[in-house]
């Protein structure tokens, strides 16, 4: 079925297979923990009388609801709850009970969020980097850190500025605080002064959090990003951005998994309690919508004049109109990532020598699943002597080949999967594996699935070296163990300080601009937990973000804790910052990024401690056709000791084409077509032309946008660029604004040519069932066996939506009750689904349930799929698209 070719590609979002009679239990898109809530507690200004919990609890259970409490969040800015309600009692019905008690503000989900450099390898990402090893660079402690030159933190600590007397909070994995670069202790007097662990170890998002004190690092993220904030000099001589300032940790991972925005919210507010400066945060999901109880939270911490600081995302491939949650929030800095100009490599090193002669040392990604080989001695041995060999390894080895079992087998990367090749190999009896890559780009982790097999990678070059040497047949013994690490160091020949692919994209759905701006992020060296390696070089906007926490650290060191508000901080690291040109991840263009991938650009922190011009605006979002303001005042504050005249001119970025022609999909990063001709681009008329501004005065210009004409609407084109703002006293900033020619609520919602939505089996949700179907459900009283198949509702959309409704409608309708103009039998329980990605295939099982919580009666139904279109108004009908599936039957067994 050639329609439903798009599928194959996707993986359906985590489907939870019911398991009970409630078979709401689905993924809603953005991932959510089923049955768990939360409440936000109404709160009169007035009043100081904060809801007690436990008078809401016995609420609960006096209106026969079973729940289980799982956090309390009794907090200045965010007084509410949250519990798991029991599966039998999990229905729409039940949240609109508890919505209706007076004492209950809003309820929403419990949504699911990861770390995102999870999803970000080190060196594979980044397009072909690096052609020979060089010698490693020296570096002084005086910094010439390559990221710290990028973006001008090396001058701020020349002039002495290191972040001391900042307290910065940040919110991740936890931190080692033991390593040495960290301070070594935890508590007062320590470099971590303060945190702790909001979870346990075990936890992985979905279970009752288990609290202790201790915020020690067993995943490693956190670590890294700490050190990009706050490491002492050390052994690698490079520094955090603000290497004096002290830090908090509220850990809110366990080892592995997800988190809830529960945790979130109480680890942010923990934080906001514990008086940090700022909040740093790495963690996000997929969005698009600022309604999120996160959202919400960031919001009023920054609205307290506390600065949270947070990463764009690591969606970059997905093309425009994806970033994440909660860096979208208002008020929030949303941090985009910039590659390093320098590719550190940091490998296990290991020593071979030749004919038992002439001992080298090399060095090796060890193995995602297993990479430690122990202390041994053992000789080379490899299936092939060919460097050219695509698939070595990925057929079964000779009869002719020896008993492995005291080899290291050396196999060149490449066709079939790791696992594929270690199976072969472990067929003759291996019991370790070398790889050696296929590509010129360093070694990356293999991601060998097998823990009784160690494995690792070496480079592309010392396969090379390993191969001429047992063709000559030199034989190589290899010893491991022993610890040491093998750092070097090249020029990023590729990407050099631009925008990382991986880099998220905005705008939001509402067209606001984000990121806002960007830091080096694309393979960054820093701590990491000591029982992993101590040191790591990682890449994604969870390195980029850290690196803006330090720089407001600075910038506040610098001009005074209460210096600015959020959104006055953002204004001026996105005025100051350097914008930067396009970059495919091979290659670089001669225009300008749009301003939807990379915000200001890159970040210059000594402009923005030195710059004695204020702009009143961090950006300027000119929304679509329908909402297009064209008149924009901006106050412009000279904060210098001399009159200065500023004269100003557009400075265009390139205008992106969010779809192609024809697709209602947005385009992947490798498809998305630019222009950057002026014919593409904003004209913008200035009055007046020039503005001479007293010292300590402000001035006032009015910019009169005009936006492209001709471009094709129905390709949604992004155009951008930015206002520029020299003064004779040579500050020059960049004012970044964008919008869209096209009405945003003319996108298409939902991804129909993609063959969506269908109605499938909750045994293979991928695909569509013939129409008829017959389905025997449980029933009332009855339970689920693992043999019980649910009718379930597939849906991809192609562009975010506020409201998915899925409504039941019989086949033969008569007097059923109107929802938005329809008559339909109810909403399927768990529904409708709120603030909704895009590019997420969603799949619901349904077990008959309504939302009401009464079972429909046996019989043919079909599924109405309504979802809002973009600035919509929820009680229009016309203002959402409708899609109908095909009809299946029910039946139940008692
Ligand atoms: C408990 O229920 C009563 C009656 O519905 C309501 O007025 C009150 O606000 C509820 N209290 C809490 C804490 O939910
Ligand atoms: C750090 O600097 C010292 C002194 O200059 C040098 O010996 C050492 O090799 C450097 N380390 C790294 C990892 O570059
Ligand atoms: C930073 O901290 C170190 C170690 O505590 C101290 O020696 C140094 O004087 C501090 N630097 C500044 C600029 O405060
Ligand atoms: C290998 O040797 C190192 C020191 O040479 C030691 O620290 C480590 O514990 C040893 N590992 C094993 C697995 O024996
Ligand atoms: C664009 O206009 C719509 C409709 O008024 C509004 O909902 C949205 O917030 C606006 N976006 C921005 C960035 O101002
Ligand atoms: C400001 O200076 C920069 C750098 O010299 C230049 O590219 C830009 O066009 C200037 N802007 C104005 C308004 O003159
Ligand atoms: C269904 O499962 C629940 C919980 O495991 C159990 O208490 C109940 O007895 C089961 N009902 C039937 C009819 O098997
Ligand atoms: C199933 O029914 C739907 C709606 O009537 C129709 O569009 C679709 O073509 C049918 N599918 C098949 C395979 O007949």
């Amino acid at each position: 079925m050639s329609s439903f070719k798009g599928l194959v590609a996707k993986s359906v979002a985590a489907l939870a297979v019911a398991s009970s009679v409630a078979a709401q239990n689905v993924d809603a898109g953005a991932r959510i923990v089923p049955g768990a809530y939360i409440v936000e507690f109404e709160t009169p200004e007035a009043s100081t009388q904060a809801v007690d919990p436990q008078s809401f609890f016995s609420n609960l259970s006096s209106s026969n609801i079973a729940a289980e409490p799982r956090v309390d969040l009794n907090h200045e800015l965010f007084r509410g709850a949250s519990f798991r309600i029991d599966a039998k009692d999990d229905n729409q019905g039940t949240v609109d009970v508890i919505q209706s008690f007076q004492a209950v503000k809003k309820i929403w989900p419990v949504r699911l969020y990861s770390n995102p450099a999870k999803v970000i390898g080190t060196l594979d990402n980044l397009g072909s980097l690096l052609t020979a090893p060089s010698a490693n660079q020296k570096r002084s402690i005086s910094d010439s850190f390559s990221t710290h030159v990028m973006g001008g933190v090396d001058k701020l600590h020349d002039e002495g500025f290191t972040g001391e007397g900042l307290f910065v909070g940040v919110v991740d994995t936890g931190i080692d605080y033991n390593h040495p670069a960290l301070g070594g202790c935890f508590g007062p007097g320590c470099k971590v002064v303060a945190g702790t662990d909001l979870v346990g170890d075990a936890y992985t998002g979905s279970e009752v959090p288990v609290p202790d004190s201790d915020p020690m690092d067993c995943g490693g993220h956190g670590t890294h990003v700490s050190g990009i904030i706050g490491a002492n000099p050390n052994e690698f001589n490079f520094t955090g951005v603000a290497p004096n300032a002290t830090l908090g940790m509220w850990k809110v991972f366990g080892c592995e998994g997800e988190v809830g925005n529960d945790i979130l919210i109480q680890a942010f507010n923990l934080a906001y309690e514990a008086g940090v400066d700022l909040i740093s945060s790495s963690i996000g999901g997929p969005s698009g919508w600022t309604e999120d109880p996160w959202d919400v939270a960031v919001q009023r911490i920054t609205e307290k004049g506390v600065p949270c600081v947070l990463s764009a995302g690591n969606d970059g491939a997905n093309g425009l109109f994806d970033t994440s949650t909660a860096s979208e929030s208002l008020g929030s800095t949303s941090v985009g990532s910039i590659d390093n100009t320098e590719a550190p490599t940091l490998l296990t090193g290991a020593t071979y020598t030749s004919d038992g002669a002439n001992p080298t040392d090399f060095g090796y990604a060890e193995g995602g699943a297993n990479g430690n080989f122990g202390n041994i001695t053992v000789p080379l041995y490899a299936p092939t002597l060919d460097t050219t060999e695509a698939a070595d390894g990925c057929t079964a080895f000779p009869d002719s080949t020896p008993d492995l079992a005291n080899y290291v087998v050396l196999i060149r990367r490449g066709t079939c999967t790791f696992d594929v090749k270690v199976e072969n190999a472990v067929a003759k009896g291996a019991q370790r594996i070398l790889f050696y890559n296929n590509s010129p780009i360093g070694a990356t982790a293999p991601g060998a699935s097998s823990p009784d097999i160690p494995v690792g990678m070496v480079t592309a070059a010392q396969g090379q070296i390993f191969i001429d040497a047992l063709k000559a047949s030199t034989k190589i013994d290899v010893t491991f163990g022993g610890g040491k690490k093998i750092f070097s160091v090249v020029p990023n020949t590729a990407s050099a300080g631009k925008m990382s692919t991986f880099s998220s994209w905005g705008p939001s759905f509402e067209l606001w601009i984000k990121p806002e701006i960007s830091a080096p992020g694309g393979l960054i060296l820093s701590t990491y937990p000591q029982a992993k390696g101590s040191y790591a070089v990682l890449s994604g906007t969870s390195m980029a973000a850290p690196y803006i926490s330090g720089v407001v650290a600075l910038l506040k060191q610098i001009k005074g804790k209460k210096f600015g508000t959020p959104n006055e901080i953002t204004a001026l690291l996105a005025a100051t910052a350097q914008p930067v040109q396009f970059n495919n991840g091979a290659a670089t263009e001669n225009f300008l990024a749009p301003v939807v991938q990379q915000g200001g650009g890159l970040v210059n922190a000594f402009e923005a401690a030195h710059t004695t011009t204020v702009l009143d605006l961090d950006n300027i979002a000119l929304n679509d056709t329908r909402y297009f303001k064209a008149i924009h005042p901006l106050n412009i504050k000279n904060t210098g000791k001399k009159a200065q005249t500023y004269t100003f001119a557009n400075l265009i970025a390139a205008t992106a084409y969010t779809l192609t022609t024809g697709s209602i999909v947005p385009d992947l990063f490798t498809d998305i077509e630019l222009a950057s001709d002026a014919a593409s681009a904003a004209t913008i008329r200035f009055e007046p032309k020039s503005l001479t501004i007293g010292p300590g005065k402000t001035g006032r210009l009015t910019m009169l946008f005009t936006r492209p004409q001709g471009l094709d609407a129905a390709r949604i084109p992004v155009y951008s660029g930015y206002v520029s703002i020299n003064g004779t006293n040579g500050d020059s900033l960049t004012l970044p604004y964008a919008g869209i020619t096209s009405r945003i609520k003319d996108a298409k919602i939902v991804n129909s040519p993609a063959g969506y939505p269908f109605v499938s089996s909750s045994r293979a949700p991928n695909f569509p069932i013939t129409n008829g179907t017959v389905f025997t459900l449980p029933g009332k009283g009855a339970n689920a066996t693992a043999a019980t198949v649910f009718p379930t509702i597939t849906f991809d959309l192609a562009m975010g939506s506020r409201i998915v409704r899925l409504d039941v409608v019989p086949q033969n309708v008569r007097n059923l009750p109107r929802i938005l103009g329809q008559q339909v039998l109810g909403a399927i329980a768990g529904t409708p689904l709120e603030n909704q990605p895009r590019n997420n295939v969603v799949a619901v099982p349904w077990d008959g349930t309504l939302a009401n919580g009464k079972l429909a009666p046996a019989g043919k139904y079909k599924i109405m799929l309504r979802a809002l279109k973009i600035t919509g108004d929820v009680r229009n009908e016309h203002d959402y698209e409708r899609f109908d599936t095909g009809y299946f039957e029910i039946k139940y067994s008692t």
